[in-house]
Order: C-alpha cells, then structure tokens, then sequence
C-alpha cells in the first residue's frame, strides 16, 4: 500500500510499505478515507521527537473498517469509524480510571512512571515515534488499530468525513484544555496559539460560555481565521501588541480567568531566544508558556496542550506561587470526551470542518508538510484523501 513515510527530519516520503495485518484478535484493520496533518507532526518533521527507523506518519484519520479480529465485538466490516490518537486499551489502571493517554498496555518497550525525556513515556499513540509505542500511523491507504472495541467511534452517516474528522485530534484537544481549565460561563479566555488546536478551542470556550476569548498568534492570516466566524471576541499579534499588556487592559488589570497554550516549544524565536535555547540546551522554548503566566490572573488557571519535550530552567515558580496558579497539562483524554463532541457537531452547535485551508491527494503530502511549517499559502488545516 501507499503511505506518507517519515524518514528523516525535512524528509517525508509518499512510497510503499508492507500492508498492515491483524496482530493481536483484539485488532481492527481500517481503510483510510481521510486524514489530516498535525503541529505535532512538524515535532518529528522538524526533529524535536527523534525517530531513528522510517516511521508511517497520522495520528489524525478516520475509515472504514476492512477486517477484524476475531476478539473483537462491537465493530465489523464495513462500519464507518473515527479513532482518537491515543492508544488505550480499556482495561489498565489509568483506562479504568479515565485517563487514557497513561494506559499501561498500549506501549509497552517504553512506558514507565518516569516521563522521561527518552524513556519511560505514556501510552501508545499512532505515528508517533518508537517513544510512544512505534505504531504505523494513518497517513496510509490502511492501518492497524489495536484494541478495536475501545478507541474507534462510530459516524452516523449524516455526517461527512470533513464533519467528524477532527473528533480524531484537534477537537477533542481544545476541549481537555478547556476542561482541564473549569471554563466558566462569562470568564475571560485567552488562547495562545491560533493553529487548528487554538482554533478548536475559541469555538469551545465560546460554547462552554466565555464572554471574551482572546487569541494570541503572530500570523495575521490565522487571526483573521479566528475573528471570521466570531469565536475569538479579540485578537492579539505579539509581534506588534504585548500580549500581557493587551490582557491585563481588557481584564480590568486583573488578566485572564484562563489561558490556554496551544503552540508549545515550537513557538516562534527571535534569534537572540534561539541562541539562548541553545546555549541551555533546550529544544525549542517556554515561552509561550511563560507568557501564559503572566497573562492570567491570581488564582487563574493555565492548560498546556501545545507540545514539550524538554526540560526548561527558565521556569519561574516564584510567580507560579505568588499567583495561585493552577496549571495542568499533557496529551489530550480524547476518549473521555467524544460523544460529547460528536453530539456537538450532530446539533449543529459546532462545526470543525471550516477550518480546512488545503485539500490534497496523499501523494502530495511531502509538498503540504513543508507549506504546513512554514505557514506558507495561508494554510491552516490540511486533509488529505490516500
Ligand atoms: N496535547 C495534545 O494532546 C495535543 C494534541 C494535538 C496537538 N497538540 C499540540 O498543540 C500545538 C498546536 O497544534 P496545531 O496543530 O494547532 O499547530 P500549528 O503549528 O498549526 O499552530 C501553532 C500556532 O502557534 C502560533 N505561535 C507561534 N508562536 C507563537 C507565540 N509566541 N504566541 C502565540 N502563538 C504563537 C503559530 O503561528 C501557529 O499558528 C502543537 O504543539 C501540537 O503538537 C497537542
Ligand atoms: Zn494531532
Ligand atoms: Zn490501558
């Protein structure tokens, strides 16, 4: 079959690879009918998350189901299915307890307590290098889905591929981050981060009540995104406002009740940052983080769904004290939060799918990962058909 194959930093490749087989009778074999590319696969694209062997890309992706194992009961061919990206397998501790992206089976070479930086990670996610289980990702004609009763979801057929396909990532991201934050009806929201997780989540602060959602990103085009359709009630270029100044001045001073980083270490670095970064040996930055801290207000609360994979000195827990901050952050609990989602996007109350900038064929993917991160032909959100 044909795939988009990692293989290198800067260097996807749309070739041919072994079809997928049924490993386990709990698996499930999905043909791939559309999928989208993610800002965490610009972290293994750019070589944030280090991959050693080729590597199926996708996390984000949805199907038909082609074949089944024989454990496997509630699906069968022929069932129209979207699956989260996180891999769990039902029956851990953590699955058990509602926290998916923890589950104990689904990576097992390289799970542990720890979260380390190279080893003892969290649970098994697709196409996300050999740290998070070395699964095949869905950026191919088919994929292997393990643990076929647990993570995929059925699509009513009312709804079209563009309608739901979001449900595998970015929608179910925004609303952990939103979530994990306790929004509350008439808060104040800022978003760091106007990419397609940004934008998921000024939609979701929108429905879950805010009054004002403030979204900060140095790429006009994607404000101009998020003013479109009147999720975000403000927008914010820190290149030419600063953003905790702008904050603070629509919050009485105070800032805001929540801030929400959806860009992570790949945030965008004067050179003299760069150098510093460097010099500490971090990859990527904080700082949007650290601008998050500043932004909020005492006693506010922080959700980091924007990616990190290092460690950072820079962190200032002095004002983290002084403030009464509560942060929470990690790998979005997807699966705790789909059918609300799906309910969602069935009643109308939110739609996912005009986000969408490119729609491409599989094979141009190598082409659309480069316009992808370099913010190129103002491109946002890209699905792709194999
Ligand atoms: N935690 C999870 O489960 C999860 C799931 C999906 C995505 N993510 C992560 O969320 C982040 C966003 O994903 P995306 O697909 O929207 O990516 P993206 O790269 O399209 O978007 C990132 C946005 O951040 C903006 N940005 C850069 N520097 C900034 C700054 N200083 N201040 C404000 N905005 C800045 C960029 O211009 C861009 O629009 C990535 O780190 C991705 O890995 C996490
Ligand atoms: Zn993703
Ligand atoms: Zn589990």
């Amino acid at each position: 079959m044909k795939a988009i194959v990692f293989h290198k930093p800067n260097d996807m490749r749309y070739e041919n690879v072994p079809d997928p087989k049924l490993e386990a009778n709990t698996d499930v074999i999905l043909r791939v009918t559309s999928t989208a590319i993610c800002g965490s696969d610009l972290h293994i694209y750019n070589g944030y998350f280090p991959q050693v062997e080729n590597m199926v890309m996708g996390h984000e992706f949805m199907g038909i189901v082609e074949e089944v194992g024989k454990g496997v009961t509630k699906l069968k061919k022929g069932d129209r299915v979207v699956i989260p990206f996180v891999i769990s397998c039902g029956s851990c501790w953590f699955c058990n307890h509602d926290f998916p992206t923890g589950c104990e089976t689904s990576n097992p070479a390289n799970y542990g307590p720890e979260g380390g930086i190279l080893k003892e990670k969290g649970g098994g996610l697709f196409g996300f290098t050999n740290l998070y289980g070395g699964y095949s990702g869905g950026q191919a004609e088919y994929v292997r889905v393990p643990f076929g009763d647990i993570g995929p979801q059925l699509v009513p057929d009312d709804l079209t591929d563009d309608q739901v396909l979001f449900l595998s990532d970015i929608l179910p991201t925004a609303y952990t981050a939103l979530k994990w934050a306790e929004v509350k009806e008439g808060e104040t929201v800022a978003i760091f981060g106007s990419g397609p997780v940004g934008l998921m989540a000024q939609k979701l602060a929108r429905l879950m009540g805010a009054s004002k959602v403030i979204a900060v990103d140095p790429l006009d085009y994607r404000l101009a995104v998020a003013s479109r359709n009147g999720h975000a009630t403000h927008t914010i270029n820190p290149e030419k406002t600063d953003p905790v100044e702008a904050i603070r001045e629509l919050t009485s001073g105070r800032g805001a009740d929540v801030c929400i980083d959806a860009v992570g270490m790949e945030a965008k670095r004067t050179i003299l940052e760069k150098a510093s970064n460097i010099i500490h040996m971090q990859g990527g930055t904080s700082k949007v983080l650290e601008t998050a801290m500043s932004a909020v207000r005492r006693s506010g609360r922080v959700s980091v769904v924007g990616v990190y994979g290092t460690k950072y000195d820079s962190f200032n827990l002095a004002q983290f004290f002084d403030k009464n901050i509560t942060m929470k952050m990690g790998q979005a609990w997807v699966q705790n939060f789909n059918d609300e989602l799906l309910g969602f996007i069935r009643s109308g109350k939110i739609r996912a799918d005009d986000i969408i900038s490119h729609r491409i064929a599989m094979k141009d993917a190598p082409k659309a990962y480069e316009i992808f991160n370099k913010k190129e032909d103002n491109c946002v959100k890209v699905v792709m058909t194999p």
